[in-house]
């Protein structure tokens, strides 16, 4: 069984744990709604089920809510900027903010972010500056656990290490490319799990190194103590575009990269590189619109093939999923209520639907 929540309905209770776990209304407000959206655009894995994890880290002492960003270097169209283990949600956005301003100033911005808390769906921060007309480049890292392997290894090494592209288009909606560079998210290995779900093949490998479909070695520590791990996507190259991901999202925001033994601790930083670049700015925007538009109008041509509906380009999918489950609702399962009413209870808050 599972439970269906209009979207309004589950922010508000949301916040309510949120408050409770010691954030003000405003931030409690800001995360929840941050975390519905994801929900909303089908990315169920950076949605209210991370809830329970930011809760155990807040009293762990790892996530400090009421935490504003720190701009540690400011050179103008170069930022510098320390998230100070606020929630992702809230310094993100203020360091986006800040970085679009940037770029309305010097038609580019160069902003590294490091020491914020999860940022959560990586699309959102794309999708605020395209529709500032800007295109957005992220590159993140994540220090929480070493839960993807390396092409050709066999334990995991780094994180999900996210990569997202936003590009505004002339006459129709943005193009946001915005993915985990490992096979999956690790939040859909733990939805799966929740769930009683077996995974394809080539997602992952076990404790021993060993493939396999059971999402849980990369959820609960296996007999021996230890996780299995994910695999990187499209082998060797996604492989390098995570490695991409930790040496810019993790040396150069200066967050830091993963070098040590995992441990349980429930702490989820993220480090993120951001590039923003008005396009009217560069000396080239009346071409960029003329040939994007002309571009993705002659790809939509091509004929869908058996199996697809039509072609879609990236960002619609999630466009797709807003409006289904703005009008449908949005499903939560049993086990992911289950730990947020648990999480609510930790925090004093007991009058969460059981
Ligand atoms: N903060 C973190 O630490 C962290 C870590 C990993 C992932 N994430 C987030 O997890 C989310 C999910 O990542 P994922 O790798 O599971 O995403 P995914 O595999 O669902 O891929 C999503 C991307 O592919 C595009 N897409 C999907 N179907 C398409 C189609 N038919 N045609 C064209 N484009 C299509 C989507 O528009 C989107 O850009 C992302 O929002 C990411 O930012 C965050």
């Amino acid at each position: 069984m599972a439970r269906n929540f209009q979207a309004g309905a589950l922010r508000q209770q949301m916040a309510r744990v949120l408050q409770a776990a010691g954030s003000s209304a405003d931030e409690a407000r800001q995360v929840a709604d941050n975390l519905v959206m994801a929900n909303l655009s089908g990315h169920d894995s950076h949605g209210i089920g991370m809830i329970p994890r930011y809760v155990e880290s807040r009293l762990e002492g790892g996530l400090q809510p009421n935490t504003g960003m720190k701009v540690t270097f400011d050179g103008g169209a170069m930022l510098a900027i320390d998230g100070q283990h606020g929630y992702g949600q809230v310094v993100g956005v203020q360091a986006i903010e800040l970085a679009m301003e940037r770029a309305a100033q010097h038609g580019s911005c160069i902003m590294a972010l490091g020491n914020a808390h999860h940022l959560g769906r990586i699309g959102h921060f794309a999708e605020m500056a395209v529709a500032r007309g800007l295109v957005a480049v992220h590159f993140v890292n994540v220090l929480s656990r070493p839960v993807v392997a390396p092409w050709g290894g066999s334990d995991g090494r780094f994180g999900t290490n996210p990569c997202c592209i936003g590009i505004p288009l002339p006459g129709r909606e943005p193009f946001v490319l915005d993915f985990a560079t490992s096979r999956v998210a690790q939040g859909k290995m733990r939805v799966a799990h929740n769930e009683g779900r077996r995974v394809p093949d080539g997602y992952l490998i076990d404790e021993h190194g060993r493939p396999t479909t059971d999402p849980g070695v990369v959820v609960v520590p296996q007999s021996n103590g230890l996780l299995g791990a994910l695999l990187p996507f499209g082998e060797h190259k996604g492989y390098g575009m995570a490695i991409a991901c930790e040496l810019l999202g993790g040396a150069l925001s200066g967050g830091g990269t993963w070098h040590r033994q995992p441990d349980m601790r429930r702490e989820v930083l993220n480090g993120m590189v951001t590039i923003l670049i008005d396009p009217q700015r560069l000396g080239t925007g009346a071409a960029f619109e003329q040939e994007a538009g002309a571009f993705v109008d002659w790809l939509m041509q091509s004929p869908p093939a058996e199996g697809f509906d039509r072609l879609r380009i990236a960002g619609d999918p999630e466009r797709e999923a807003r409006a289904k489950r703005e009008r449908e609702g949005i499903v939560v399962d049993d086990h992911t209520w289950a730990e947020i009413v648990t999480a609510g209870k930790k925090v004093g808050l007991t009058d969460l639907p059981a």
